[in-house]
């Protein structure tokens, strides 16, 4: 059976400064801590959901991307697929609070991809300080070579291609969310942005209030997406990194049926996964119009 990845679980990220990362994590972006030892913190969301792991070190990147596989997946059976396509694999029993063993490989980026079966809630229904996303919902790197990525996490992890913006930006998706990563080409591989899923407009307005006290500028947004159609906010985290709170991202609820669930602001009927042209649309990446503040390409 091939392996087939659910859900993103959590990013691991190398910070220089973890108490300045946690402050952030916690008092901002409102996840709450779960555990803090030997240099590393644990952050959950207000559902109890492992959504991001902060390691003390020299920079700030992006180190380690999990995913859920389906349930009572044989871990000998994922190793021998992902040997099939080159890839080797180990199984590894860290002590990551909820989350039982772990079979880990190198994508072709040369980020550790760490996939689980077995896991659990890390408390639930916490009262949070900063914005309080409902999930950790995608994120998306700058590589060398988005199509040689998009052909690896489709064809070993079954993600499927969900849009493409002329051949630099491919949306990959491996659930009903029109995408959980996304490569952009670009000079200088990393991570180009992690997003968080919001409840409402209403959430993302509470996030704009939040962020203006906390004296953190907005650098590109209120908007609304092209790829995704997701309404969307973007801040700069204490590590510099660009963060995205989102809400109403297109779905492909039925694999079948092959559109995204319709929706007024789309603007093809029905909607379906395609390459989308800059010269054809040149407000793609904002639908509304306002291009992104320079801060946000910096
Ligand atoms: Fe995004």
């Amino acid at each position: 059976m091939a392996i087939s990845a659910k859900r993103v679980g959590h990013a691991t990220f190398e910070t220089p400064d973890l108490d300045k990362a946690i402050a952030y994590y916690t008092n901002v972006n409102g996840l709450v801590l779960s555990e803090k030892q030997n240099g590393r913190a644990y952050l959950a969301s207000k559902t109890g959901l492992l959504s991001i792991v902060l390691e003390q070190g020299n920079a700030a990147q992006l180190k380690r991307l999990s995913f859920e596989v389906s349930p009572n997946t044989d871990f000998g059976d994922m190793a021998k697929q992902l040997s099939t396509h080159g890839v080797r694999s180990e199984v590894r029993t860290d002590a990551i609070p909820g989350v039982g063993k772990l079979l880990t490989f190198i994508d072709p980026a040369g980020t550790a991809v760490e996939l689980f079966a077995d896991w659990s809630y890390l408390g639930a229904h916490h009262q949070v300080h900063g914005a309080g996303p409902l999930k950790f919902g995608h994120i998306a790197r700058v590589v060398d070579d988005p199509k040689k990525m998009a052909e690896f996490y489709c064809n070993v992890l079954g993600f499927r291609v969900s849009d493409w913006i002329d051949d630099y930006f491919v949306f990959l998706r491996c659930n009903p969310d029109h995408h959980t990563v996304n490569f952009i080409r670009g000079p200088k591989t990393g991570m180009h942005h992690i997003a968080f899923e919001m409840k409402d407009f209403a959430h993302i307005q509470n996030a704009c209030e939040l962020l203006a006290l906390r004296k953190m500028p907005i650098n590109w947004g209120p908007i609304r997406h092209g790829p995704g159609h997701n309404v969307a906010i973007y801040h700069r985290n204490a590590d510099d990194q660009n963060v995205e709170f989102y809400i109403e991202l297109d779905q492909m609820k039925d694999e079948e049926l092959g559109y995204y669930d319709p929706r007024p602001w789309h603007h093809d009927t029905p909607q379906r996964p395609k390459v989308w042209s800059p010269k054809e649309n040149p407000n793609l990446g904002n639908l509304w119009g306002l291009p992104p503040a320079p801060d946000f390409h910096r």
